[in-house]
């Protein structure tokens, strides 16, 4: 049976950085929404140019466009033991949504860790993230800083700040995430996966918190 994992928390909870340390320990493919929509967004895809018009302005990109690029995502075969979502679902419909297709898989949502942290840590998390251009790691110029400065540790590509990680558009961002993705909590609450983890903590420290919740094989 498949492994699906869902990372909720709000921007710069530190989903990103968790989905990466999960990812490496299950095998499983990391899947972040905000990813795919960049790397649409460098390759000048029709997607990408919609999703651009939305995320420039730290809202969300419409459930039809995003459902439709993650099910194009689940078709890789590298899903078929599972993924770890980053940043997917946000909404109560993106959640029907996933919770249908992965019906399809035989699968379903085993397991939501809901990674907290207060707003000013938000804000200077993101204010001082550095993501790699190539495969999106992402690093912090003080809590985790790369070993070479402005070079990504794993395929040396160059290291940039992301347009939404600017002050103003990180607290939209924020309350976006209260009214649209918070719903999201009672929803898995009620299904009885959801797990809250105090992300506050070093990365080391919630990534022990992380592995402490974990019933995977
Ligand atoms: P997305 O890329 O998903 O952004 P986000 O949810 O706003 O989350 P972030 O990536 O900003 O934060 P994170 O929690 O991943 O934190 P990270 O690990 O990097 O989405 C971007 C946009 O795309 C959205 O605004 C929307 O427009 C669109 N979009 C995406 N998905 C969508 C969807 N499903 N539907 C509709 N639209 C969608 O950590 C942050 C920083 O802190 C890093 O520098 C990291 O090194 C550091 N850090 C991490 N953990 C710690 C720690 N414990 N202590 C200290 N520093 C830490
Ligand atoms: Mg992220």
């Amino acid at each position: 049976m498949p492994t699906y994992i869902v990372l909720l928390g709000p921007p710069g909870a530190g989903k990103g950085t968790q989905a990466g340390i999960l990812s490496e320990k299950f095998k499983l493919p990391h899947i972040s929404s905000g990813d795919i929509f960049r790397e649409n967004i460098r390759n000048n895809t029709e997607m990408g140019k919609i999703a651009q018009t939305f995320i420039s302005k730290g809202e969300l990109v419409p459930d039809d466009v995003t459902v439709a690029m993650i099910r194009d995502r689940f078709k890789r075969p590298d899903c078929v033991r599972g993924a770890i979502l980053d940043g997917f679902p946000r909404t109560p419909p993106q959640a029907d949504s996933l919770a249908e297709m992965l019906r399809e898989f035989g699968g379903k949502v085993d397991l939501v860790p809901f990674i907290t942290a207060p707003a000013e840590a938000l804000i200077e998390r993101l204010a001082g993230r550095w993501s790699c251009k190539e495969c999106g790691h992402a690093f912090h110029s003080k809590f985790n800083p790369p070993k070479t400065p402005g070079h990504c540790d794993f395929d040396q590509s160059a290291l940039y700040q992301r347009d939404d990680d600017k002050p103003d558009t990180v607290k939209h961002r924020i309350d976006v995430y209260q009214q649209q993705t918070a719903p999201l909590i009672d929803y898995y609450k009620k299904g009885g996966i959801l797990t809250e983890v105090n992300g506050f903590g070093s990365i080391e420290e919630v990534a022990t918190l992380m592995n402490s919740i974990m019933c995977v094989e």
